[in-house]
């Protein structure tokens, strides 16, 4: 019997390539991303990708791809985007370096091959490209063009294809059947993916990575560093789990997240610095100076506890990588602001940091976490902020006004629970605002607080949209809120959409 092979992608640097590979596992197959210089050490595979990337080809030191290999392998490939010009330029086609960059939606027409089977005529497709090809040579098949008749999808062979746009990605809406299409070119050869087997893979790998040796993980109860925690716990791994209490948490957050813990039968070791960082924060209201503040005491307190350190663990996500990389902010190691000599990189560094997630996506690793035994509550739970409260509570930070958030929030998360809401919204959370507003109590006027709820949905954070939750769930918070919680006269709901707001206040 043949052995089955994985899709493997090469990546030329588009921030969606690590996308691809997570359509190929939606789809159900084994998928690897691989840095194209490693084509040689491709073992099995049974489909070859050729993703994006910023460059153009006709840069002197553009990357490149072994031709003669790549087709020695007699398997499907597929060139997306930047791996479509190179395939044209292989076969003998040129590319002309465009001036402008094309990005937006684009319109499918004349669909000729197998790759678009059952996909509509005028399917919107997703294109980022500057470069487009020019010259094909006599055997290349134009098997789709756009709207202006530019071709957009090419055929070299029975099993090299290329397509200009981006099939990975969700703004292209038959993307997952045109790859779906591609890689039944590969029959029954390719690798079933299963999360099962998958999980055990990764234990595997985490306990040759470890080699014995002990594992530092800051843990916050949120997705991630709880999925990573179980994996490491699993993985029969020497760890210790820090979770430091800042004092900004929500209301019951700290016994709530040692419940967690305790249900999943990993030890953590609770860090009570409350006392410290709300010292340091005392008068502090501009929102920069909290957030150094707050970043630099966490590097104190978190290394301060940890000692003597032989291997770091970050629940660091594929997102997380892909705004480091884009970006230039260090956002994968601990998810903080801070301008104190920060340990986590100098480990990075030395090679001391393992991100057994780095590959994932949220949904991924939920699904990961289920197969671990992670109740469905954690693996639901929304995500929190690390300076926590701090950028809800514009203005002084005082234990006071903490509580008034807090009571408000819990009410808030409750109503959505109740209804339903809470699963089917991103990140939703009640904030203080530091104005007083005219009201009246009994005869009285009264002069107090504005609370301002905000419940958001988004893919990855970098834009949100405001949930256009029901009437009866905001009366019911308001209400709740108006009478218990003391000192808030005025409940507001947050309509801002991400950008130009951000999700958080501050
Ligand atoms: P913004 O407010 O920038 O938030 O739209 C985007 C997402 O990031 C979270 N957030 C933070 N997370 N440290 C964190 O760990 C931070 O300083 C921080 N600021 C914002 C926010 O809750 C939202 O999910």
């Amino acid at each position: 019997m043949m052995t089955e092979g994985e899709v493997a992608v090469l990546d030329y640097g588009s921030q969606y390539s690590q996308l691809i590979v997570r359509r190929v596992r939606e789809i159900g197959f084994v998928s690897h991303l691989y840095a194209p210089e490693r084509l040689a050490e491709l073992k099995n595979p049974g489909a070859i990708i050729l993703s994006g990337g910023p460059r153009s080809t006709s840069e002197k030191d553009a990357p490149d791809v072994d031709f003669e290999k790549l087709l020695a392998f007699g398997v499907p490939v597929l060139g997306v985007c930047y791996g479509m010009q190179l395939l044209n330029i292989k076969h003998g086609g040129s590319v002309k370096p465009g001036t402008t960059r094309e990005y937006g939606p684009a319109r499918l027409h004349n669909t000729t091959s197998v790759l678009f089977a059952d996909v509509s005529e005028e399917s919107q497709v997703w294109m980022s490209h500057s470069d487009t090809v020019q010259d094909l040579s006599a055997s290349t098949k134009v098997i789709a063009t756009n709207q202006h008749n530019v071709p957009v999808a090419l055929q070299w062979s029975d099993a090299c294809y290329g397509i200009q746009f981006h099939p990975e990605v969700t703004h292209s809406h038959e993307g997952t059947k045109i790859l779906k299409n591609f890689l039944s070119l590969a029959g029954d050869t390719l690798a079933p993916f299963n999360i099962a087997s998958f999980k055990d893979q990764l234990v595997e790998s985490i306990r040759r990575e470890v080699n014995g040796r002990e594992v530092l993980c800051g843990v916050s109860g949120g997705v991630d560093s709880t999925v990573l925690a179980v994996l490491l716990h699993k993985a029969g791994v020497k760890t210790r789990c820090l979770f430091v209490d800042n004092g900004l948490l929500r209301k019951n957050e700290r016994a709530e997240v040692e419940a967690q813990f305790k249900e999943v039968g990993v030890p953590i070791e609770v860090v009570d610095a409350s006392k410290t960082f709300l010292d340091a924060l005392k008068g502090v209201t501009d929102p920069e100076a909290k957030r150094k503040i707050i970043g630099n005491l966490f590097l104190d307190v978190f290394f301060g506890a940890a000692d003597h350190i032989e291997l770091m663990a970050q629940g660091t996500l594929y997102p997380d990588v892909i705004e480091s990389a884009t970006s230039g902010s260090q956002a994968s190691v601990i998810k903080t602001h801070h301008n104190r000599v920060n340990r986590a990189l100098e480990l990075k560094a030395e090679g001391r940091v393992i991100e057994p997630l780095a590959e994932f996506f949220k949904d991924e690793v939920r699904a990961l976490g289920a197969v671990l035994g992670i109740p469905h509550y954690a693996l639901w739970r929304h995500p929190f902020p690390g300076p926590g409260l701090a950028v809800r509570l514009p203005g002084e930070i005082t234990e006071e006004r903490l509580n008034t958030c807090r009571e408000a929030d819990a009410i808030f998360m409750d109503e959505l629970k109740k209804s339903g809401w809470y699963e089917k919204t991103w990140q939703a959370y009640a904030a203080l605002l530091p104005v007083k507003t005219v009201g009246v109590k009994g005869d009285e006027r009264s002069y107090e607080a504005a609370v301002s709820l905000r419940a958001v949905i988004s893919e990855d954070a970098m834009t949100a949209d405001w949930v256009e939750l029901p009437h009866s769930v905001l009366r019911a918070t308001s209400n709740r809120i108006l009478n218990s919680v003391k000192g808030v006269n005025r409940v507001l709901y947050d309509i801002s959409t991400k950008p130009p707001a951000s999700i958080e206040w501050e």
